[in-house]
């Protein structure tokens, strides 16, 4: 299916060019799902650290839609509240007070027709006090079971149609489906309203500073993609591990588990962004054209009992804190078989990566929190030194750093200082923080911003998501198939089946 429009020409608006401060221009934003936890968290703060930052247009208006009878001052509040909280930027009462004058609230449900007629009244209010100018982005952080409704309800009040030179479009929240059946019909709702090209559907991995120099660490240099193939390369790991526990999130997590909940998404662009083949250009076409045929090739290796591993964390520590099992967990109960960690391994079958297996892994509760992304090395192919002289020696290696302590790290051999030779593994750093005095924005003002500027080249599409569950659907199916999940304590490393995982193939996970 065609994705992105191809008119993208003029390098200024390179959207990966940040040398140029990228202001969007008169718009508001419609929010639903603004009482949830990410809403709270990381919307709002983004929001008012764009505007603090001076990324906003001065009449930006943002429109809360929920079920509570909030006045405009008790959205206010609310959205204060959790700026003050969470906003990573200072706080300054005059860019607060400017955005708060474009603070508005509609009560109402998703069915409700009345409520999406007053929403409709009150846009079109808004464009002539607030110069929004008619354009419009809906952002649906909600579950994916309201998204037929509130296109639903856009579409027949003629809010999801832009008019003239203005525009709509919706930003979309995972999770997009829980298989690639549900995914499709997800699209198929969403693009019945909203052409692809207007459809931004979030994945904050990209957003991120890090996951972009990806992009740069590979295409700006000489240095590294040379050696990203199957000749130099002997496997990828890519970690995501977290430290949180799971209190709080039965609603959305229990049925869901990590590999729907992450590798679908983060680990597979991550996959993408180190895997893919270098883009024409950074236009969203190039890039996702890419990204696709690269994901096209994915495959996830078999059998799945050997190849893949999932588990369940059970009471434990955590550094000092002593933490409770899933099964105790608010909202989960003894049967859940929801997995929190979740491995697999998967192959390109392209010339570049034939036979270099990827290997990803996620879990909360594991030791610390670490996302990297690690290309190991094949040994040199003929070693001049004695056995003894390497007997120290691992594996050569990059490690992509995605967080935290941000950066990248090379792990290759040198002479141990002395009158003998002894070749022992060191470590060159390259840090974020030591490297420069900018502190990285948050993935979500990144996306924000894109969207408003229609700069799609960080937000999957269609394809893309469809594919991801393609290649996950098999492995899923046969879990579904196989039981509970093992078992790993909180504070470890995940379960044993994980590290049999990469036994199996003659290797150890990289211990981050
Ligand atoms: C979200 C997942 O997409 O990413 C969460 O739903 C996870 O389960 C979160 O905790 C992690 O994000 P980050 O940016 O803290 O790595």
């Amino acid at each position: 299916m065609p994705t992105r429009r191809i008119a993208w020409t003029n390098p200024l608006r390179n959207p990966l060019d940040k040398r140029l401060p990228r202001i969007a221009g008169p718009a508001g934003m419609v929010l639903f799902g603004v009482t949830g936890d990410l809403a709270r968290k990381k919307i709002l703060p983004a929001i008012y650290d764009l505007a603090n930052r001076g990324l906003l247009p001065a009449g930006f208006t943002l429109v809360g839609f929920g079920r509570r009878e909030w006045s405009k001052e008790d959205f206010q509040d609310y959205v204060r509240k959790a700026v003050e909280e969470r906003a990573r930027t200072t706080w300054n009462e005059h860019v607060w007070e400017r955005l708060a004058e474009g603070l508005n609230f509609v009560t109402g449900n998703f069915d409700d027709d009345a409520a999406f007629d007053a929403m409709a009244q009150t846009l079109s209010e808004l464009d002539a006090t607030r110069g929004t100018g008619g354009n419009w982005a809906f952002y649906l952080s909600i579950p994916p079971e309201s998204f037929a409704d509130v296109c639903h309800q856009l579409d027949r009040t003629g809010m999801a149609e832009a008019k003239g030179e203005s525009w709509r479009r919706v930003v979309i929240e995972k999770p997009f489906g829980h298989d690639q059946e549900s995914a499709r019909e997800l699209n198929a709702i969403v693009n019945a309203v909203f052409p692809e090209d207007d459809v931004f559907r979030i994945d904050h991995y990209l957003g991120k500073e890090t996951v972009q120099n990806i992009l740069a660490l590979r295409f700006a240099n000489q240095l590294f993609d040379p050696m990203l193939n199957s000749h130099y390369v002997d496997h990828v790991q890519i970690t995501m591990a977290e430290d949180i526990g799971l209190g709080g999130r039965a609603g959305y997590y229990d049925g869901i588990g990590a590999a729907r909940d992450v590798i679908q998404n983060h680990l597979l662009q991550l996959l993408a962004l180190v895997a893919m083949d270098e883009p024409f250009s950074f236009s969203p076409r190039d890039m996702q054209d890419e990204k696709v045929k690269v994901l096209r090739a994915v495959k996830p290796v078999e059998p799945f009992e050997l190849t893949t591993a999932r588990g369940q964390y059970t009471a434990g520590w955590q550094g000092s804190e002593k933490v409770v099992g899933l099964r105790e967990e608010e909202g989960f109960d003894a049967e859940s078989r929801t997995e929190t960690y979740a491995a697999c391994t998967v192959e390109i079958t392209s010339r570049r990566w034939a036979g270099v297996p990827f290997y990803l892994r996620t879990g909360k509760r594991l030791g610390r929190r670490v996302t990297e992304i690690a290309i190991v090395y094949k040994d040199a192919p003929h070693q001049p030194f004695t056995r003894g002289e390497i007997g120290s020696l691992g594996q050569n290696a990059m490690v992509i750093r995605v967080q935290p302590d941000e950066g990248m790290l090379m792990r290759f051999g040198s002479k141990v200082p002395g009158s003998t030779m002894e070749v022992r593994d060191v470590n060159m750093d390259f840090s974020y923080a030591e490297a420069f005095t900018e502190q990285s924005p948050e993935a979500y003002e990144r996306l924000i911003l894109d969207a408003l500027l229609d700069e799609a080249s960080l937000f999957p599409t269609n394809e893309e998501v469809e594919l991801s569950w393609e290649i996950l659907d098999p492995i899923l199916a046969h879990w579904a198939e196989n039981g509970r999940p093992d078992e790993y304590p909180a504070g470890s490393w995940g379960p044993p089946s994980a590290d049999a995982m990469l036994a199996r193939d003659g290797r150890t996970w990289r211990r981050p």
